[in-house]
C-alpha cells in the first residue's frame, strides 16, 4: 500500500491499493484500528466490490473506487442529508471535468446519472450508532464508472468515456472530488443541510415527475413531489395522500 497526499486538500491521506476486495471494507477495518478522519482508500480494481442493498459493484481496472474515514457528529437520521452531499460533490466535480453542456443528474438516494443512464454509486456506511447516537465513523465509498460501465445491468448505465470526457486517471477524479467533498461539508458543519439540498434540487432526477419506488415489501407510484428538510423523498400517492420515502428505490420516472 502506497499513502500520498500531496495533490489532497489538508487533512486527507491516500492509501492506494492495487487491488482489494472492497475499498469501503478495508477503510472499515482501518478506521476500527484507529485510522483517522480524512483517511481514503483507493483501489485500482475491487475483487468484491458491493453496492447498496447488498448488490454487486462490478469493478474492473479503469474506474474509480475509493473510500473516505469521516468523523462527524451525526447520527443515523443525519446520515441520509450527508449520503445527498456526497452527491452534490461527487456530480459538481464532474460537471467541472466533463464536456459542457453535461446532461448529469442526481438520482436519489445516491446515484449519479449523465444522459439519464448510471455513471456513479454512492455507498455511505456508519459504524456504532443507533437512531439518534453520533457513529464512531463513517465510511464514504464512490465508484465511478470512467472507462467500463457494466455490460449487463437491469437500468441504463453508462461511462464517462462514452460521454464526452477526455481520458481521466482515476486519481485525478478522486482529487477534484475531495476538493469539492471538503467544501460541501465545511458548508454542512456552518449552515446545516439547507444549502445541501438545494443544491440537490437543482440536479434532481425526476423531481415533479411521476416515479415508481421500491420500498422494503412493495412498490409505489406517485408524484415526486420535494425533497423534505430532513433528505427524505416527499411522494404524492394516486390517492393524494403524501408520504415521505427514507429508504428504498427510485425505479424510474415515466419518461
Ligand atoms: C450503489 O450504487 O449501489 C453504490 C455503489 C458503491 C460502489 C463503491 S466502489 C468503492 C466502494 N467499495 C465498495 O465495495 N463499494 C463502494
Amino acid at each position: 500500500m502506497t499513502a500520498a497526499s500531496a495533490v489532497l486538500p489538508k487533512g486527507y491521506e491516500l492509501h492506494h491499493l492495487k487491488s482489494v476486495a472492497s475499498t469501503n471494507d478495508k477503510a472499515a477495518d482501518m478506521a476500527l484500528a484507529g485510522a483517522p478522519a480524512g483517511s481514503i482508500v483507493m483501489a485500482d480494481l475491487q475483487t468484491g466490490g458491493r453496492g447498496r442493498l447488498g448488490r454487486v459493484w462490478e469493478s474492473p481496472l479503469g474506474n474509480l473506487y475509493a473510500s473516505v474515514i469521516l468523523r462527524l457528529d451525526c447520527d443515523l437520521r443525519e446520515s441520509a442529508g450527508l449520503s445527498l452531499l456526497v452527491g452534490v460533490a461527487l456530480g459538481e466535480a464532474l460537471s467541472a471535468l466533463g464536456p459542457s453542456p453535461l446532461a448529469l443528474a442526481l438520482k436519489w438516494p445516491n446515484d449519479i446519472l449523465i444522459g439519464g443512464a448510471k455513471t456513479a454509486g454512492i455507498l455511505l456506511e456508519g459504524s456504532g450508532r443507533r437512531a439518534g447516537e453520533a457513529a464512531d465513523f463513517f465510511v464514504i465509498g464512490t465508484g465511478v464508472n470512467i472507462r467500463n460501465a457494466p455490460a449487463k445491468a437491469a437500468y441504463p448505465v453508462t461511462c464517462l468515456m462514452d460521454e464526452g470526457f477526455a481520458p481521466l486517471a482515476p486519481v485525478a477524479l478522486l482529487t477534484a472530488y475531495i476538493e469539492r467533498l471538503e467544501i460541501w461539508l465545511d458548508r454542512w458543519r456552518h449552515d446545516g443541510f439547507s444549502r445541501v439540498r438545494e443544491a440537490w434540487r437543482d440536479r434532481a432526477f425526476g423531481l415533479g415527475e411521476r416515479v415508481r419506488l421500491r420500498l422494503a415489501g412493495e412498490e409505489i407510484e406517485g408524484l415526486f413531489v420535494d425533497l423534505t428538510e430532513g433528505g427524505a423523498l416527499l411522494i404524492e400517492q394516486t390517492d393524494g395522500r403524501c408520504r415521505e420515502v427514507t429508504a428504498g428505490d427510485v425505479i424510474y420516472p415515466h419518461r
